[in-house]
């Protein structure tokens, strides 16, 4: 067996999910029966201050020579990083992925990809004409959750897939958590609603289900019908939003595959926090595969099918384990001692396309991505959801 490689991360920004992703990028990937490759950092930059950058390296573990900078400049210039992680508002991931690419770095940029399409395809271009590799942090499809549940629908146990219904849906009382119309969950400067925050979800489970599963020389872009619900206080941003797709699909695999992908701030997927209520459920005409909340980051699946069979899973984030002293989450929330929050399958694939050579992630390539922006795009246009000229735009540089 040869050794494995190790892949030296840079991490563009010091915010609460680039705290999680770190931390779990720093799990032995033993740990999770990955042999060929590890992770290190070698860096983390904050935009605002040096000494921010040194903190985040200090709360994430970070080994004690990796380097501490006070500019996103600093950090695309080191020579010594193979792939940046990008963990900056979606508003800012155009411009932050552009300087990447343009300094020669390989990208894993946090979803949602870009705020639009237009912006996706210019750096998939860019990532092309430098041959680099570039992917959108979509961690959910890398989990082995996920490829169960896409194995499932492929070796046909629930038959054509015929209807997906995917929630990602949050309850959070916006006017109370975020009242200054600061946060990037309503703010119009920082790309802020529901649907390019959650609903992203909601049309992955939709995407990796329907679209994904089928042979590439097969899959058609779905048609779109939208209601969108704007967010009271700022009017610019999207509180709700309810997508009805219908994929094409030939007779004989199907015919047409109808979805409908929903997501709001107010509301829950579980009213009762507890995972009670399948938020995703896949629906063909032998049975059907549940998928229980968050749809982000779900650790439960109910296969049933219509001839009795009942086939429950628990899947666990593996980490360091219990009397390790480690632990992760998200924002304030805390996982068991010891329990990954699931990010580092993700990484995991970027580093092996990295030793492999590919350019783009493998569950999601960015012609996916691409499209995946394109619906969001048709939902805000039907909405009339637009955003500043300057999040928009695809000119590069535009200082935010
Ligand atoms: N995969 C997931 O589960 C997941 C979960 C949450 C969020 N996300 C995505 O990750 C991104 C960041 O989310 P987050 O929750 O980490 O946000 P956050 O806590 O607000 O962190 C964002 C970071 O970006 C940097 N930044 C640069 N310019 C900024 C600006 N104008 N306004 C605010 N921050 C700015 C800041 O770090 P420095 O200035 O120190 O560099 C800030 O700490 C979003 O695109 C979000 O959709 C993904
Ligand atoms: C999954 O975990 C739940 C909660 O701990 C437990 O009640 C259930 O029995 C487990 N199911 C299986 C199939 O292991």
């Amino acid at each position: 067996m040869t050794a494995p490689k190790t892949i030296r991360w840079g991490i563009l920004a010091t915010g609460a999910i680039a705290v999680t992703f770190t931390k779990d990028l720093l799990v032995d990937p033993k740990t999770r029966g990955v042999n060929h490759i590890k992770h290190t950092v070698v860096a983390a930059a904050s935009s605002s201050s040096k000494s921010r950058a040194e903190q985040f390296l200090k709360d994430t573990g970070c080994p004690s020579d990796a380097k501490a900078y006070g500019s996103y400049e600093e950090l695309v210039k080191d020579p010594n990083i193979d792939m940046v992680y990008i963990a900056t508002p979606h508003s800012h991931h155009y411009q932050n992925a552009m300087f990447c690419l343009e300094a020669g770095k390989n990208v894993l940029c946090e979803k949602a990809f870009t705020v639009n399409a237009a912006q996706a395809k210019a750096l998939a271009m860019k990532a092309q004409e430098k041959n680099l590799f570039l992917m959108e942090a979509v961690w959910t499809r890398y989990f082995p959750l996920s490829v169960y549940v896409r194995d499932l629908i492929t070796s046909g146990r629930i038959g054509p897939v015929a209807r997906v219904l995917a929630d990602n849906s949050m309850a959070l009382n916006p006017e109370e958590s975020f009242n200054d119309g600061k946060h990037r969950m309503v703010n119009p400067d920082l790309a802020g609603g529901a649907l390019l925050d959650l609903g992203i979800y909601s049309l992955t489970w939709v995407f990796q289900t329907l679209y994904h599963t089928q042979p590439e020389s097969t899959r058609q872009p779905p048609k779109v019908l939208a209601a969108l619900k704007s967010y009271g206080p700022t009017k610019a941003a999207d509180e709700a939003s309810t997508i009805v797709l219908n994929f094409p699909r030939s007779p004989e695999a199907g015919g047409d595959a109808h979805a409908v992908a929903t997501t709001s701030l107010r509301v829950a997927t579980a009213p009762a926090g507890n995972g009670d209520a399948p938020g995703i459920r896949i629906q063909g005409p032998n049975g059907e595969i549940q998928v229980f909340p968050p749809a982000f980051r779900p650790t439960r699946t109910k296969l049933i099918l219509r001839d009795g069979t009942v086939e429950e899973k628990n899947w666990s984030q593996p980490g360091p384990g219990g009397g390790s002293g480690w632990y992760n989450g998200f924002a304030g929330g805390r996982n068991a001692e010891g329990e990954g929050h699931g990010m580092f399958w993700e990484a995991d694939e970027a580093a092996t396309a990295l030793v492999e050579g590919r350019k783009e992630g493998k569950y999601e390539g960015l012609a996916e991505s691409i499209l995946i922006m394109e619906v969001m795009d048709e939902v805000r246009r039907q909405g009339g959801l637009s955003y500043p000229e300057k999040i928009e735009t695809t000119k590069y540089p535009v200082q935010l």
